[in-house]
């Protein structure tokens, strides 16, 4: 990654004005990302195009899920259409998670490894977590469904689950910071009566699986990292119906599940921070 960064940096550099407002941001003791974190325009292009299969793999995955197949049956429908696509599955021996997505259903909150023998039951909800890697460029997008005749309440959160996507991306702004992603987020589920998991989040992607910044789904306005036009990241909300308590299974080291076993929802977008706004790179 650093020998390629830094032919790109010479070809692509940062332009003068986004450097001189960092150094404005700076004077005034706010975070900035390193310059390795702020994508060049041919680095977006490359990232772009992995979004591009990325939601081909979840478009297809929508259109074939169902009650009764497996979540193993979802693993095969992903390696196959992304492999068909020239890409590759990034969480495949991802520090040794054994399949190539991620499928939590109901109080799974994320990380739930495909398996044979887990069948999808009418009034199931699901979160399909897939990121794609196309000429070694990472897009990372999640997507809930709802399986058969799911109950309101399932429904009701599913839906503000998605709202609350879409309300960190609109803090998302250049300029703005981290801490105004997760206030936003957090200030609106919890008017809900939902809770916010805090010890997993949104990233810095693109150049790699997970970039800095950690994007945390709460947080303090005008705190945390400056958002610099060029900046990659993901938003990923996981918000629960009970308390926000999660905990991780004993016997393969990644599910995470809510504590209290009520459900959880999580939807994900890859963005770009632009100078005018954001881009979602995974539509
Ligand atoms: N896709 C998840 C995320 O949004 C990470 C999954 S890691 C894996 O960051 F190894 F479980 F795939
Ligand atoms: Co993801
Ligand atoms: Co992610």
């Amino acid at each position: 990654m650093d020998e390629r960064w830094k032919q790109i940096d010479r070809d692509e550099p940062i332009p003068s004005h986004i450097l001189e407002r960092m150094a404005e941001c700076r004077k005034r003791r706010m975070i900035l990302p390193d310059e390795e974190y702020i994508k060049r325009p041919s680095q977006i292009e490359g990232i772009r195009r992995a979004g591009v299969i990325n939601t081909g793999v979840l478009d297809e995955v929508a259109g074939k899920i169902h009650a009764g197949m497996s979540t193993q049956d979802i693993d095969n429908i992903v390696a196959e259409y992304t492999k068909a696509h020239g890409a590759i599955c990034a969480p495949l021996n991802y520090e040794g998670y054994p399949k190539s997505v991620c499928t939590s259903v109901n109080e799974e909150v994320c990380h739930g490894i495909p398996s044979r023998l887990k069948k999808l039951h009418d009034g199931d909800i699901i979160n399909v977590d897939c990121t794609t890697i196309l000429d070694g460029y990472y897009a990372d997008a999640s997507r809930m469904f709802m399986i058969g005749n799911v109950s309101p309440a399932r429904k009701k959160l599913v839906e503000e689950t998605r709202k609350c996507l879409e309300i960190g991306i609109a803090a998302a702004q250049p300029w703005a910071t981290i801490g105004d992603i997760g206030y936003a987020i957090s200030k609106y589920a919890r008017s809900l009566g939902y809770s916010v998991v805090r010890e997993l989040g949104g990233h810095g992607v693109g150049l790699e699986f997970h970039e800095d910044p950690f994007v945390s789904h709460i947080g303090k306005k005008g705190t945390g990292m400056v958002l610099v036009p060029g900046m990659v990241i993901t938003i990923e909300p996981m918000i629960n119906a009970g308390k926000a308590g999660v905990v991780i299974d004993p016997y393969n080291d990644w599910t995470i599940y809510t504590a209290d076993g009520k459900d959880s929802a999580q939807w994900e977008h890859t963005i770009l921070i632009t100078e005018t706004g954001n881009e979602i790179l995974t539509y």
